[in-house]
């Protein structure tokens, strides 16, 4: 029966690592003979290994730290890991704890747990910590997944409306996220791109229908109609505190850093660098896919297009950006960059 209840408990959780980092080996030793039975654990006498690890590997959820080692204090540990990964949760456990360690914690508000050494791992409380720390983490996740899948579900419904640009607002996020990965950005910004990439025109929705859909030209009036979309969507977003920060990429994504954009005319920095990658990946969505006016474009004229408008529509870093990756995707190689460029140079 103990058996069988051990058994479910790793299955439960056996997705999500805990990691325990202390220099006190018999520590580990102890906490490896007790937990690892029901947990997906590994143990880390240097911080600096489990440092890596920590930001390497996806399936972390759980970091326990010893405050006093060599390299890092724990709370520092804690800290680095917490800014790349919030939905990480941290515990504490130490012999030193200090009024002063107290305070830091709590201002940095890294911990969801906080011991003194000794902790017995044979007992009964430390495999609750564990679990409510595992309990944690998958709110947080399951939290931000429902909040990404009502976002997404969003997305269909504007792109379902336009009629025109099937799987648009999907494939945009797919083309911003490749772009972001070629930036410093942390986890936490870099899942406000994929969002804000998937409803950046969610503004789309309050556009009539019969000109959204229109299959000819669009008179100048439609057109200045269809133009008010950013703010539509900007508005839209505004109104929902919890998505406020994702409201700059469906307001500004039209925005240019010459000023020449809209619907503000915002120049240079003023665009977020978030925006104008999602602005980008925007842009070369609608030249790479098909539209019932015209075909793909072959990818030396998207590269010769987007030559002609760095600096102007789109920042130089961010269409570097995007031309690594499309070469790492191999749509084009850098010597046929180059040849591009250089023909246009000339
Ligand atoms: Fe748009
Ligand atoms: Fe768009």
């Amino acid at each position: 029966m103990l058996v069988q209840t051990m058994e479910s408990q790793k299955k439960r959780f056996e997705d999500i690592r805990v990691l325990y980092v202390d220099d006190e080996q018999d520590n580990l030793t102890s906490f490896e003979l007790h937990l690892e039975d029901e947990f997906n654990i590994a143990t880390f006498n240097d911080p600096r290994k489990a440092l890596k690890v920590a930001l390497e590997d996806p399936s972390v959820g759980v970091l326990i730290v010893d405050q006093v080692m060599p390299h890092m204090t724990g709370l520092d540990l804690a800290v680095k890991v917490k800014k790349i990964k919030p939905y990480m949760t941290c515990i504490m456990i130490t012999g030193n704890a200090t009024k002063q360690l107290a305070i830091e914690s709590v201002r940095n508000r890294v911990f969801y747990e906080f011991l003194e050494k000794p902790v017995n791992f044979s007992s009964n409380e430390i495999k609750q910590i564990v679990i409510a720390g595992l309990s944690e983490t998958i709110l947080h996740k399951t939290k931000s997944e429902f909040r990404f899948g009502t976002l997404e579900l969003l997305a269909t419904l504007i792109d379902d409306k336009d009629g025109h640009t099937h799987r648009h607002s999907q494939r945009v996020t797919e083309w911003a996220m490749k772009i972001a990965s070629k930036f410093n950005f942390d986890e936490r910004e870099l899942m406000l791109i994929k969002e804000g990439a998937m409803i950046h025109d969610i503004g789309k929705i309050s556009i009539p229908d019969d000109i959204l859909k229109k299959p000819g030209r669009l008179t100048s009036l439609e057109r200045k109609i269809i133009m008010t979309h950013p703010s539509r969507g900007g508005d839209i977003i505004d109104k929902i505190p919890q998505l406020k920060e994702l409201s700059t990429m469906a307001r500004d994504h039209h925005e240019r850093p010459d000023g020449q954009g809209y619907p503000r005319g915002l120049k240079g920095e003023e665009i977020p660098l978030m925006t104008q990658i999602v602005a980008l990946a925007d842009f070369f969505e609608a030249l790479s896919s098909k539209r019932p006016y015209k075909d793909p474009w072959e990818i030396r004229d998207i590269v010769r297009e987007i030559n002609t408008v760095k600096g102007s529509q789109f920042r130089d870093d961010v269409v570097n950006a995007l031309f690594v990756v499309l070469q790492e995707e191999k749509l084009i190689s850098h010597d046929e960059i180059e040849a591009v460029t250089n023909e246009q140079a000339a």
